[in-house]
């Protein structure tokens, strides 16, 4: 079959757009990247060269007004997710924004609906939606695995360099936007957590009714927060766990536990499972591993978005889905302002 890739224009070159977006553009053939642009028009050069984009401009309405451009992806600081969303939106391209949505949930339901309005599709680059060890997992959940669930342990204890504060990892920008509250709306949690919090909800199929948070700035000199644990309570009962951390001596990467009354599943290659049912040929009572093929999920869902855009198939991650994190991390940051859990409506 021929293909009929979709025309993408990358708002924001800097590092995750280098690292990332563009080779995982590059090794699907549903999408090609056809115009850049970045308030730094160097970075906007350098990736138009590296893609072979014929059009590479410093100016946002330029990019959205591009007659070839057909979706955008943005890969921008946070707090500039939603404008640059809606700008794109109203110049009917699709939209792909970097995770978080955004740096809250009322700024995240005006982009939503802009992108409702404008009938152009809007998803959230959540790549661990479409990682096929999550996707086995929640395969084998449903199966029953676990009985019923009690909860789960998510806990990623990382060691950030003093660099990444004002160079990221690659140091290809220097900004500190990574540091304040406002341009980033948080530390750890919403810069990195976010994505294991979205993708243990929407494989499980959850919806908070309660968060409680603590977090602190142990030792880096930011605004945002370098350690956080936050404890949610699921409308189903079941009792999530999260802590994590940039400032941990050794660092600490401990596997997603999930839990239930009838098993426990670790995620990872190979994902682990134990079980004291007989399902899907798992030996009860023991734990079975099971390899799981690897796979590009950063180009399986930009696939998936361009897909989409061709009538092919659904969103992997829509717009109201990639909010649903944002609801719990938001929550938590309220949670330690307020010293109470918040409980939702
Ligand atoms: N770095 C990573 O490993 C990583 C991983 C996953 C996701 N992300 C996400 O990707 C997004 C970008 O992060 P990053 O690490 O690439 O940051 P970065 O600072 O390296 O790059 C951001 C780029 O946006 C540009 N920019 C600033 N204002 C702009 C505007 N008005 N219009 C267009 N571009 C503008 C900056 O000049 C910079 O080049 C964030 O949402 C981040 O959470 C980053």
């Amino acid at each position: 079959m021929k293909v009929n890739p979709v025309r993408i224009g990358l708002m924001g070159c800097g590092e995750i757009a280098a690292k990332a977006a563009v080779p995982a553009i590059q090794a699907t053939e549903w999408a090609q990247v056809v115009a850049t642009m970045d308030t730094k028009i160097d970075l906007a050069r350098d990736l138009a060269e590296k893609t072979g984009a014929a059009f590479h401009t410093d100016d946002a309405d330029a990019l959205v007004a591009h007659p070839e451009v057909e979706a955008v992806i943005i890969s921008a600081p946070h707090f500039l997710h939603v404008p640059l969303g809606i700008k794109a939106a109203k110049q009917k391209k699709h939209v792909m924004v970097e995770k978080p949505i955004a740096t809250t949930m009322k700024d995240a339901r005006k982009l939503v609906e802009t992108c409702r309005k404008q009938r152009v599709k809007l998803s959230v680059a959540y790549v661990k939606r479409t990682a096929l060890d999550s996707i086995k997992a929640a395969e084998l959940i449903r199966k029953g695995v676990l009985g019923k669930l009690t909860g789960f342990s998510l806990i990623s204890m990382s060691e950030k360099k003093e660099s990444y504060w004002s160079g990221g990892f690659t140091g290809r920008v220097k900004t500190d936007w990574r540091t304040k509250r406002a341009t980033a709306g948080g530390g750890y949690l919403i810069m990195n957590f976010t994505h294991n919090i979205d993708m243990i909800q929407a494989m499980l199929n959850l919806k908070p009714r309660s968060v409680f948070a603590q977090y602190d700035t142990f030792r880096t000199k930011v605004e945002v927060e370098d350690y956080v644990s936050v404890v949610v309570r699921y409308t189903n009962g079941a009792i999530g766990t999260f802590l994590g951390s940039t400032i941990c001596p050794g660092r600490f990467g401990a596997p997603d536990h999930i839990y239930g009354t009838h098993g426990t599943v670790v995620l990872g290659n190979p994902l682990k499972v134990f079980t004291r049912r007989k399902i899907d040929g798992l030996k009860p009572d023991e734990w079975n591993e099971i390899e799981v093929p690897k796979n590009n999920s950063r180009a399986d869902l930009i696939e998936n978005f361009a897909r989409a855009i061709r009538g092919k198939g659904k969103l992997a991650v829509t717009g109201a889905s990639g909010c649903t994190s944002l609801e719990v991390i938001e929550a938590a940051y309220r949670s330690q302002e307020l010293g109470r859990p918040v409980v939702f409506k």
